[in-house]
């Protein structure tokens, strides 16, 4: 239960670690597994601060991406040492996982010794600690289109033990259309958390093809959300060392230090482009695909980009 004590990190682990993959159930509403539910009443009563920064994504959008440029931004200068010493998942925890005996997300959040506390959660937005809203936390959203969303994660499912066994594509590109994925439906996902944004003004909406576009103008952006300044020299070392080749080669950013998942199946830092869907959608399932997604995508002021 939440309550055993579970004190290493995940990077204190070694290279190995054998844990079953769970199956999904339907969790308030939305498709879960338990290693995200098993904490459920701490991360419900956690105590969020006003400073805190809550980095939310569905699974696969960007998330190593923008946690490292947060990270970058607010300890860059302070605290160099922290780049090549600490994984980027134990400087920025994840709010909801709970894996036995490693320090659940929870009590890895909780004793940060930084301020602000940056802290990631792939929660739909209905899911968030009331804490955060109380406080009026800043929150920053990445969204990915779904296609290329999709077959990230696929492959993502296909290397991480603890994610459910993916199947084979055809299957996963339905059940990905049908919201049976791990954290739900991404239509729901990107729909209820673009919502938020209108009647919650501290929430930053990012899209993962904007920064491929253009990193640095991004990067300008969310500076100017989160009252930042860098200076002009200070943002292109961010600019630069976010680019996907330095991050895939960034042993403190990569997740290979992780003892869950499997490289030689599938890498993390994988591809990192806008467009590999075509590599994977036939075209026959590019239309029911297309078909399908005009009827979920009702709000068209949510717009994507599926190429650039
Ligand atoms: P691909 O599988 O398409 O390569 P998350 O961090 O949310 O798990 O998302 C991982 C996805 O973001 C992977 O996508 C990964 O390669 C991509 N990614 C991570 N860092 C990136 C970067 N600096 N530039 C572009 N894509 C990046």
């Amino acid at each position: 239960t939440a309550e055993e004590p579970a004190a290493v990190r995940m990077s204190d682990l070694g290279m190995k670690m054998d844990l079953p993959r769970p199956e999904m159930f339907d969790f308030h509403g939305v498709t879960m597994v338990h290693y995200f539910t098993d904490s459920w009443d701490k991360v419900q009563n956690f105590q969020a601060r006003p400073d805190d920064i809550l980095i939310a994504t569905y699974p696969k959008a960007g998330t190593t991406w923008g946690s490292l440029i947060l990270d970058l931004l607010y300890f860059g200068k302070t605290s160099p040492e922290r780049q090549t010493s600490i994984p980027i998942y134990d400087r920025v925890p994840f709010l909801e996982i709970y894996i036995p005996s490693v320090k659940s997300g929870i009590d890895q959040a909780e004793s940060l010794p930084t301020t602000p506390r940056i802290i990631k959660t792939h929660f739909p937005v209905q899911f968030v600690p009331k804490s955060f809203w109380e406080q009026n936390c800043k929150m920053v959203y990445v969204a990915r289109n779904a296609k290329d969303n999709m077959v990230s994660y696929f492959h993502f499912d296909r290397m991480n033990m603890v994610q459910p066994d993916p199947g084979d594509w055809n299957s996963y590109f339905h059940r990905f259309m049908e919201g049976k994925l791990v954290f739900g439906s991404w239509y729901d996902h990107v729909n209820n958390w673009w919502k938020k944004k209108q009647t919650y003004s501290n929430i930053h909406y990012m899209f993962y093809e904007d920064m491929i576009e253009d990193t640095g103008r991004e990067i300008d952006k969310l500076c100017s959300f989160l009252g930042l300044s860098p200076s002009a020299e200070e943002k292109n070392q961010i600019t630069g060392g976010v680019q996907f080749d330095n991050m895939k080669k960034n042993k403190m950013a990569n997740y290979s230090t992780i003892p869950v998942m499997d490289f030689k199946i599938s890498p993390f830092m994988r591809k990192g482009k806008v467009g590999d869907w075509k590599n994977h959608f036939t075209v026959a399932q590019n239309e029911e695909f297309d078909e399908d997604y005009k009827k979920k995508m009702k709000d068209l002021t949510l717009q994507f980009r599926t190429e650039i």
